[in-house]
């Protein structure tokens, strides 16, 4: 084998798109774990935060986190019809580090422009080079999934350098120091990209083909809608309208929903779809209901978790105080060690001829969701009586939901599209990371309902959650039962 042209004996392009997400992984996640601390972070004192309410704070990081992803759908869009996925990933790097630089500057008034800038870029970015990644194996389908499984590494790696690099500075040395950091790690991707991206050789180069006019008209509407969505942000950055954060996750909670549930009603009626196909959509709605909720507990690690870590948790390891981000670390780490494990029971039990189907597994991955939500409801209590309490109830947490993504989230993408209608396969991957804003956006209420009146209202709301957990993954069972061929 030739090494020099290959990765882990996969195409080399790989190596290119490997190291470009670990870094946009890396100021993402690395980001993320500052963002509440730094907005609910006192005013006063030692690295000074902006001292937001905890419902404001929630609602924002909810509605960051849902408009990162839900920018995917457009993005996906503009590769497809317009730049192509190679160049829509270099200019959403740009804008991604261009971001983090906007919040490395130690002023207030920059702090949303920043994260609009991480929204769009993330937009481009993100959902484009998971599909470069499934070019490189054109023709040689056995290969793509390992490809995704190495893939999914830099993303564990990534987040891994992140919470390290930019909690440590962002929370020690001060929060714009982190932010910059961040961008920093984005620029080391984007000069990384540029420098191998000849490697990926044709794969994401083209949008797809159309008549000239068309993409003319098609790149007219886009430019058109660019200027009026700057005006509108320019507007609101200018304060010509103030808005209300809860209020605006809770529309914008709306807002994905409707979409989503339309989407799926236009699938089930006008688009064509024989019995068979339909009984596979609500099984893909089930799923997606799933995803949905399964993320809204997940992404409470950088949000009501991140506020549990420092408020209620004891961070000291042999007389040294970690930074608050670094229990997060737990969910990286435990990827890399369980993914081969998890692997390993999938294929002895297929062996078996015993594999769970597919919404069994979704099922598994929401059991495990409920399960730590009861670990931390037991930590809440303990809290409630004396604080702080010790990192293992945050570590056994972020045990069973990284246990629960192992069950959900490598499967979740080919299960859609898998069991989507076969014309509409490029849509999936804009539906999957549609169920990612949903729970983005809850997470924020979610984690600011629940650290409304300090610890006390953390368990009602954790228990709610529970009990959505077990109600879908009851349904899920139920439905595998009916759905027989559903096997992935
Ligand atoms: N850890 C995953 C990632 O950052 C979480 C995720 C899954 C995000 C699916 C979006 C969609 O890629």
């Amino acid at each position: 084998m030739n090494t020099s042209n290959t990765f882990f004996g996969h195409p080399i392009g790989l190596r290119t798109l490997f190291l470009t997400e670990m870094w946009e992984r890396m100021s993402y996640y690395g980001m993320r774990a500052l963002l509440v601390l730094y907005m609910t972070g006192a005013v006063t004192g030692f690295n000074p935060g902006l001292g937001w309410s905890q419902v404001e704070s929630q609602a924002i990081y909810g509605i960051y986190s849902g408009m990162v992803y839900f920018m995917v759908v457009p993005g996906g869009w503009i590769a497809d019809n317009i730049l192509g996925h190679q160049k829509a990933v270099l200019i959403g790097a740009l804008i991604i580090a261009l971001g983090h630089f906007t919040l490395a500057i130690p002023i207030e008034q920059t702090f949303f422009l920043g994260l609009i800038f991480v929204v769009l870029g993330t937009g481009l970015l993100k959902g484009n080079i998971s599909t470069i990644v499934g070019q490189l194996y054109e023709g040689q389908d056995d290969k793509r999934d390992s490809g995704y499984t190495i893939f999914y590494m830099s993303i564990n790696i990534g987040s891994t350098l992140g919470f390290l690099i930019c909690s440590y500075l962002g929370e020690k040395i001060g929060w714009h120091w982190g932010f910059g950091a961040a961008g920093i790690g984005m620029a080391f991707g984007v000069i990384q990209y540029i420098k191998h991206r000849h490697l990926l050789g044709d794969a994401g180069m083209h949008p797809n083909e159309m008549p000239d006019d068309k993409r003319k008209k098609l790149t007219t509407y886009l430019k058109v809608s660019l200027v009026g969505m700057f005006m509108v942000i320019g507007a609101g950055l200018f304060g010509f309208f103030t808005i209300d954060p809860r209020f605006f996750a809770e529309q914008f909670a709306y807002f994905l929903t409707i979409i989503a549930g339309l989407y799926f009603v236009y699938l089930f009626l006008f688009a064509g779809l024989n019995a068979a196909e339909r009984k596979n959509l609500i099984l893909l709605f089930l799923l997606f209901v799933g995803a949905a909720a399964f993320w809204s507990g997940f992404d409470q690690s950088a949000g009501s978790l991140n506020i549990f870590a420092r408020d209620y948790t004891d961070l000291s390891i042999v007389g040294y105080e970690i930074p608050v981000g670094w229990l997060q670390f737990a969910n990286p780490v435990i990827v890399v060690l369980f993914a081969p494990i998890f692997a390993g029971i999938w294929a002895q039990l297929a062996r078996k001829n015993l594999d769970p189907s597919l919404p069994i597994k979704f099922a598994i991955g929401l059991l495990f969701m409920a399960l730590s939500f009861l670990i931390m409801i037991v930590a809440v209590n303990i809290a409630l009586e004396s604080s702080p309490v010790g990192m293992q109830w945050l570590l056994l947490t972020y045990l069973f939901q990284t246990w629960g993504e192992l069950a959900l989230s490598p499967i979740g993408l080919s299960a859609f599209s898998r069991y989507g209608p076969k014309r509409y396969m490029g849509q999936m991957f804009g539906l999957w990371f549609l169920a990612s804003a949903i729970g983005g956006v809850l997470a924020g209420l979610l984690g600011g309902e629940a650290l409304d009146g300090g610890l006390e209202t953390i368990s009602p709301v954790f228990e709610f959650m529970i009990q959505y957990y077990l109600v879908i993954a009851v349904a899920l069972i139920a439905l595998s039962f009916v759905i027989k061929t559903a096997k992935d």
